[in-house]
């Protein structure tokens, strides 16, 4: 099977490009489609940005690798991703990350990520990439029994 991005990624991407006057800087915001539609990043995707944006694969490859938000495995588990830096560390989550590996490590996949533009919600993280904010134990506790 070879990569192909959905209709409403397609849709999606018939609305930015022409934002991006230049292909090759359309190679982060298709990766972060790709992995938003697949959940991780396929060989054939980045072969499929490759050719959307006529960059050399190796480009979309060493793009795909440097950034840490992009997956190349499939995930095992779901995802949650704890922002770490200034504004969470300093609202707390240290001790969401403690609850989560303490009550939800078998299943989910629990990952510490760096600011990810929502500091006025600290402390968050993201569930599937969904943004959940102003956190504590029991409003993680809210959102994964919900969920
Ligand atoms: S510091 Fe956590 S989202 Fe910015």
């Amino acid at each position: 099977m070879s990569f192909s991005f959905n209709q409403n990624n397609t849709m999606k991407i018939d609305l930015i490009k022409d934002r991006y006057p230049e292909k090759k800087a359309l190679i982060l915001p298709l990766l972060w489609l790709a992995q938003k539609q697949e959940s991780y990043i396929r060989e054939d995707a980045m072969q499929y940005i490759s050719e959307f944006t006529q960059m050399p694969y190796m480009h979309v490859y060493s793009v795909a690798t440097f950034y840490t938000m992009f997956r190349l495995q499939k995930p095992e588990k779901r995802v949650i991703e704890v922002c770490r830096t200034l504004s969470c560390e300093l609202n707390g989550s240290e001790e969401i990350k403690k609850h989560l590996e303490n009550h939800y490590s078998d299943a989910f996949e629990i990952i510490e990520v760096e600011c990810m533009g929502a500091c006025s919600g600290a402390p968050m993280c993201t569930l599937d990439g969904k943004y959940l904010e102003n956190l504590t134990p029991g409003k993680i506790d809210e959102v994964l029994d919900a969920n």
